[in-house]
């Protein structure tokens, strides 16, 4: 921030503080202002703040003193050394009644101890309007997130689940943040690999009209079959070339046959969908057919096309090969598609924030075209200015063998016969404990479903996404350690405790107060108040894990607080069962954003 252009009264304004939602951001705004009138005017400075670490003093520190130091030192400064200007910058925060205190430590670090009345009362507020209130503000309004995205006919493997599970979230995270997200299925429906499927199915099923899903079966068996038959037979192979281009060039008869494959496709990728709770909106390869000749014909007049053996390309500095635009035969490829879907989202759909979720092993392929659409002046050339592109790349499933996750019959594992599993071992733990006594069928059914599918989900979400991942029943299904199991099971107890208390809790929101005069209590109400903070993190930086991260450190504050302190028919009841209340909402809102529903009794 150069505050050189700012005026210095500001300073005096911040009194009272409403709560915005980003703690950290509120934080920022005190120092910025302290700042202000701290430094000489034309100096620029960035505001540094961060949360302290546990065990340290403070709350937040701001660590701007030493470098301001290095600035000002020799230029006639009255300072006399960064503690100093620690203690300026202490002395210039504005009164706020968020601050307790602020004090200087070291060779200027500032420490801000935040009020812990403030606290309490901005997270009963939360109790109140609810904790959409604490909802981030990014910078843009509208978002595509393009993900899960199978190829029609070919397998929809676990890297599929991946991307779908990871997209989801992202999506849920943004839309939390008030943002329009178009939820992109941006699948594989118009490769060469139709000809073959086309002429095969002509083979089988002469009376196409009358084709039932039933008949082909399983489609990906078809595939193979259809594959192996053009693989090995001259003739058909030839058919099946002529057939592309027919399908290409839109012979009726054709796009039937198409759309009767891709019809097939859907109906067994809408089963994982369902099973996951994932909405999305398919806008597959072939949309973007009818668009691609004229962005190309863009591209070519701005200069950036060239000839290369035959075909058409864009040679990008600092890759050694060209990016392939059109096909030595006058066909569009992956690369045309995506650039072509690129335009239509940035001019037609308007998004200001394009986000790509596949294994890194696309990686190339999307810096590829992303510098091609900076080259042709779509993008700005700085990759965190929007109108802003991502690829959210993820690493590997892996069995236990350490090698590519694989059944034992097959060499495919169908995702869902894989949710089914999960869901499966997760009802059989549920009645090894009783639940089919105590509950109806169906509160069995929706637990194991809610534990089982939460599983994998959060198995996949809590690593970094880069890294690859073990795929393990017994270890996702545990309730010990860094799994949804127990992070449900830890949410249930807390909404138990609140049922056997016998309290209304939404009366007691309006007539009670909240207390963070404990250190276990107070620990757990400031990790409450830095969910936004973490939302804002995890969407920025495009980063599932660092919500689960902070989902399984609020479990572990809230046991550290219920291990030492009784709630029920103590003399704070009123104000724990408010704290334990507000940790319960938080924690539905990191399963909600993970995709993942809660369970309410275990
Ligand atoms: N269909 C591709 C695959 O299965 C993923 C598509 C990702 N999205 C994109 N716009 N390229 O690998």
């Amino acid at each position: 921030l150069a505050f050189a252009t700012r005026s210095k009264s500001v300073a005096t304004m911040a009194a009272s503080q409403e709560f915005t939602g980003n703690l950290k951001r509120e934080v920022e705004k005190l120092f910025d202002a302290s700042l202000r009138i701290t430094v000489p005017d034309g100096t620029s400075v960035e505001t540094e703040v961060a949360a302290s670490l546990p065990g340290k003093p403070g709350d937040y520190q701001c660590n701007n003193a030493m470098g301001l130091w290095s600035i000002i030192k020799g230029k006639g400064t009255q300072f006399r050394g960064p503690p100093a200007v620690g203690q300026a910058i202490s002395k210039n925060l504005p009164a706020s009644e968020m601050v307790e205190t602020c004090s200087v430590a070291g060779p200027g670090f500032v420490n801000l101890v935040l009020s812990s009345k403030w606290m309490s009362k901005s997270i009963e507020k939360m109790l109140i309007d609810g904790i959409d209130t604490w909802a981030p503000t990014l910078p843009v309004k509208r978002a595509v997130v393009d993900f899960s995205s199978p190829n029609i006919a070919k397998e929809m493997h676990v890297g599929h689940l991946r991307s779908t599970i990871i997209g989801d979230t992202l999506a849920r995270m943004l839309e939390y943040s008030k943002v329009e997200v178009f939820r992109r299925n941006h699948v594989g429906d118009w490769g060469t690999q139709f000809g073959m499927l086309i002429e095969y199915l002509f083979e089988k099923f002469p009376d196409t009209e009358s084709v039932t899903e039933t008949a082909i079966g399983d489609l990906q068996t078809f595939y193979k079959k259809s594959k192996t038959k053009f693989d090995e037979d001259p003739d058909f192979k030839e058919k099946a070339q002529k057939a592309v281009v027919r399908l290409q060039g839109g012979d009726p008869i054709y796009r039937k046959a198409w759309a009767k494959i891709c019809e097939i496709s859907r109906t067994e990728f809408a089963k994982v969908y369902q099973r996951l709770k994932v909405e999305l909106e398919e806008k597959g390869e072939s949309f973007y057919n009818p668009y691609i000749a004229n962005v190309i014909g863009e591209l070519d007049s701005k200069g950036l096309i060239e000839e290369s053996e035959g075909a058409r390309v864009i040679f990008l500095e600092g890759f050694n090969i060209p990016l392939m635009v059109v096909k030595s035969d006058g066909g569009f490829n992956y690369a045309s598609t995506d650039l072509t879907a690129l335009w239509y989202r940035l001019n037609e759909e308007k998004a200001e924030w394009i986000v790509y979720v596949t294994d890194v092993g696309q990686q190339q392929h999307f810096n590829m075209f992303f510098k091609a659409a900076r080259k042709a002046g779509w993008l700005p050339d700085s990759d965190k200015t929007y109108p802003r592109v991502d690829h959210v790349g993820f690493g590997l499933v892996l069995g236990d063998d350490g090698k590519r996750f694989r059944t034992r019959s097959s060499d495919v594992v169908r995702l869902v016969d894989l949710l089914d599993e999960a869901k499966t071992r997760s009802k059989t733990a549920l009645i090894e404990r009783g639940k089919d006594k105590e509950w109806t069928p169906e509160e069995l059914d929706q637990t194991a479903e809610a534990v089982g599918y939460g599983a994998v989900k959060y198995a996949d979400l809590k690593n970094n996404r880069l890294t690859n991942y073990t795929f393990n029943f017994d270890q996702m299904l545990s309730d010990k350690g860094n799994t949804a199991v127990y992070l449900l099971y830890a949410h249930a107890r807390i909404c138990s405790i609140i049922r056997k208390s016998g309290k209304d809790i939404d009366e007691l929101k309006k007539t009670e107060k909240l207390a963070l005069d404990h250190p276990e209590e107070r620990a757990l109400g400031l990790h409450l108040l830095r969910f936004a903070e973490t939302v804002e993190e995890a969407c920025s930086n495009l980063l599932p894990n660092v919500l689960c991260h902070y989902l399984y450190d609020l479990s572990e504050r809230y046991t550290s607080f219920y291990s030492i302190h009784q709630v029920i028919g103590s003399p704070e009841e009123a104000s724990r069962l408010l704290l334990c209340e507000a940790t319960a909402v938080v924690m539905r809102k990191c399963f909600h954003l993970l995709g993942i529903t809660p369970v309410y009794k275990i």
